[in-house]
């Protein structure tokens, strides 16, 4: 029965409409779908067709036909994928994130089922880990362990349960689980959680890459990374799994405790099942599925300087003569934007930082062994004396909207931003970092503001008779002419994500969502793989340009991108409870096979005090990527700054130092098994049910805790 009368079809609009949004998470939507016909696919999975019950116009209308196909890829990995059975949808491109395809069947209404009856079963469709089983109508399905019986994942919507049927429609799909009360689940990021590392009923999980700062708490930040962990301790034997959702698209994710519901805007419904049960055997699937961390250089495991504000060469070398001094170690130093001439990328400014004392600088540290990295931003100067951008220009690298370049504004004012799905522009940018490295030999670089950020909104003009930048004030206040568009379903989607926390429109300070890629693709589904794709293109640009490792440190993530890329958790405040934050957010990272990470030491902004940055050091010299990193306002908080620091930093970079060979082993194991650097306690002691929460110590490889002072006033010993 697939029409609906019409008049009930208006008392469940009303119904909606008048929900206010505390409530959307228990909305039920629709009838969901039935299963019409399922068959074995020649690949040893199973596909299946769902017809929609009953359609409805709440954030579109309902896809009426649906292919299911599942199959054990892999003894301890289970994929569920569903999409428009008649219609090709948005999907990850294969070639970004390799993995098998699903076959193209097409199938049609069983014979039996015609008939009025007749069985849907496919006998006990399992591995030696996981049992698939689903209902026909309304479809559901459920996943569980074999060796237990435990059910893993169950879609199936009761009348008490706070959430509905599967909706799949083209900007709004849904579907959830029930979860046991004593799960305890980890990752859904990037977010700063206050609660912890463990999910935390009713906190908000959006997942849409944004460049709002990681002050801001249970919000959308710059990766997305739709995977949990579900750790579960039955009858005292501890089993972990984890449950990849593959989608590009914004997305919410409510967490009740007892049931996860997802929201999404679009794209398809891709799970991944990863058996475990070892935490450790959990991200080991994992990354063998995604990709496995890349491994890092032995350097890179150093300790790292970095500041918005060395103004000139001069200071740069006085930081370096002062940690000396002070005989802290230092092996690497940074450089923010300073470098560049008018914040254009691949560029030196003369006068601050002259080639030859560049060279001469560079000769003289990479003698001692020490290394350099500077940043660049995706965002291109529109500029027509500017060499990397007239190569850009010529070769047609950027995003379009209606033809022409997407304009935003970012730090040099007027940017357009390349397009990292075209290979024309991966061979592009390939090119400009190689004669980049002919022009300054950094040794390795840092990619940021690529979510992407954006200063303006929506369709923007260079203004006339205006200067813009202004050169005075703060760079980043929006000086191009510009209006929102509201007037695409792609800026303006049904169905409102949490973005930025406060339901901003997702082009909100990003690209315009109805800008398009390479082939077609909307800005609108590919928007979260911009920093992925743009630390694959680094990657690929930097391998074999010095013949070694590269590093890569990249602000905005996706799922896959630690194969690529270090992180670091972004604009941290100097507070106690940043201090706090940084662990949790560490230990995510580690699970979403990023195990390279570490927070803005003492601080982003504003100023730290002497006690948190001490204290601050004596946890930072056990991040896997230690780097002391400040603001342009802030005042200067080198390590050396204060003597009860520089003699913090002595001791704790001293055990790190002595540790460094341990940590050269652990990113082995990293790049071999996904073993994460950093790990929550549970990964040792996963029967000790206690340490599921735990969100204040840390273990450096599987028998080395961390256990740090993270209170003002505070003393442990
Ligand atoms: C470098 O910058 C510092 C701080 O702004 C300034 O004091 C110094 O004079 C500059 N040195 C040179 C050589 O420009
Ligand atoms: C364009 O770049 C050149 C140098 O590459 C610079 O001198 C000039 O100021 C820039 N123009 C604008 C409008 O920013
Ligand atoms: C554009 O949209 C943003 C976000 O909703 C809003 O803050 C801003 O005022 C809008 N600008 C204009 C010119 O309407
Ligand atoms: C959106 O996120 C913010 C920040 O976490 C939260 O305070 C707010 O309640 C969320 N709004 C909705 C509608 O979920
Ligand atoms: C669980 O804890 C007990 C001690 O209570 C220990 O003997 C056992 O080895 C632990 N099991 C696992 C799987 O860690």
């Amino acid at each position: 029965m697939l029409s609906s009368s019409s008049s009930f079809y208006s008392v469940l609009l009303v119904l909606l409409l008048c929900l206010h949004s505390s409530d959307a998470a228990a909305a039920k939507i629709g009838q969901g779908y039935r299963l019409v016909s399922i068959e074995e696919t020649p690949d040893g999975g199973i596909v299946g067709l769902l017809q929609v019950k009953q359609k409805n116009q709440i954030y579109g209308s309902d896809i009426t036909n649906l292919q299911i196909y599942v199959k054990h890829e892999t003894e301890d990995r289970l994929r569920v994928h569903i999409t428009d059975a008649d219609k090709q949808r948005w999907e990850i491109p294969y070639n970004l994130l390799p993995r098998e395809q699903p076959p193209a069947m097409k199938l049609t209404i069983s014979k039996s089922r015609k008939d009025g009856g007749g069985s849907l079963q496919v006998s006990d469709y399992s591995s030696n880990e996981f049992i698939f089983s689903y209902t026909a109508d309304p479809f559901s399905f459920m996943v569980k362990r074999k060796s237990n019986g435990d059910i893993l994942f169950n879609s199936k919507s009761d009348k008490s349960d706070p959430f509905g049927e599967m909706v799949f429609k083209d900007q709004y799909i849904e579907i959830s689980t029930k979860l046991p009360k004593d799960a305890s689940l980890y990752g859904l990021g990037e977010n700063t959680q206050p609660h912890g590392i463990k999910l935390y009923p009713n906190d908000p999980y959006t997942l849409y890459t944004t460049d709002v700062s990681a002050i801001n708490l249970n919000t959308d930040l710059y990766g997305s990374h739709p995977v949990y962990m579900d750790l579960r301790n039955v009858g005292g034997q501890p089993n972990a799994h984890a449950v990849l959702l593959l989608n590009s698209n914004g997305m919410d994710v409510f967490y009740t405790g007892t049931s996860l519901t997802y929201k999404i805007i679009g794209g398809v419904l891709d799970f991944y099942f990863f058996a475990g049960p070892t935490p450790l055997a959990v991200v080991d699937q994992y990354t063998a599925f995604i990709g496995r961390p890349a491994p890092m250089p032995y350097w890179s495991l150093g300790f790292h300087q970095c500041r918005w504000g060395y103004h000139n060469l001069s200071v740069v070398e006085d930081v370096v003569a002062n940690y000396q001094k002070a005989q802290i170690p230092l092996d690497v130093i940074w450089n923010d934007d300073d470098h560049m001439d008018g914040h254009k990328d691949f560029t030196l400014n003369p006068n601050n930082y002259p080639r030859p004392k560049l060279l001469a600088f560079l000769d003289k540290i990479h003698s001692m062994g020490m290394k350099y990295i500077v940043i660049i931003d995706p965002g291109i100067a529109v500029n027509s004396s500017y060499g990397v951008y007239q190569r850009a220009i010529a070769n047609d690298v950027f995003i379009k909207y209606e033809g022409e370049p997407y304009l935003a504004q970012v730090w040099p004012g007027a940017v357009n931003f390349p397009d990292f799905l075209n290979p024309k522009t991966v061979q592009w940018w390939g090119d400009e970092i190689r004669r980049f490295h002919e022009l300054v030999p950094v040794n390795g670089l840092w990619i940021d503001m690529n979510e992407a950020s954006n200063f303006c909104s929506g369709l923007c003009k260079i203004p006339k008779g205006k200067q813009c930048p202004t050169g005075s004030g703060p760079g980043w206040v929006c000086c191009l002419d510009c209006k929102n568009i509201t007037n695409t379903r792609w800026d303006d989607p049904p169905y409102k994500i949490n973005a930025s926390g406060t339901q901003v429109p997702i082009g909100f300070k990003t690209i315009a969502t109805s800008a398009y890629h390479y082939n077609g693709v909307l800005e609108y589904d590919a928007h979260s793989l911009y920093g992925f794709s743009q630390s694959i293109a680094t990657h690929q640009a930097l391998q074999g340009l010095e013949g070694k490792r590269p590093f890569i440190l990249s602000r905005s993530t996706f799922v896959g991108s630690g194969k690529y890329a270090a992180h670091w958790t972004g604009d941290n405040k100097g507070t106690w409870e940043d201090l706090k934050y940084s662990i949790s957010t560490m230990l995510n990272f580690g699970i979403f096979g990023v195990p390279m990470v570490g927070s803005d030491i003492c601080g982003f902004y504003p100023a730290p005090t002497e006690e948190l940055c001490n204290r601050w050091i004596e946890v930072g010299a056990f991040y896997p990527f230690s780097r002391d990193h400040a603001n342009f306002y802030s005042p200067r908080q080198e390590l050396y700054q204060w003597e009860s620091v520089a003699e913090s930093a002595r001791n704790a970079l001293g055990m790190r130092y002595k540790l460094l060979p341990h940590l050269y082993t652990l990113n082995f194991e990293a790049h071999s098994t996904g073993a994460p650097i950093a790990r929550p306690l549970f990964f040792t002691f996963s029967n000790y049910t206690d340490c599921y929460g735990l969100s204040t110590q840390f273990l450096l490889g599987s028998s080395i805790m961390v256990s740090p002072v993270l209170g003002a006033g505070e003393n442990k010993c």
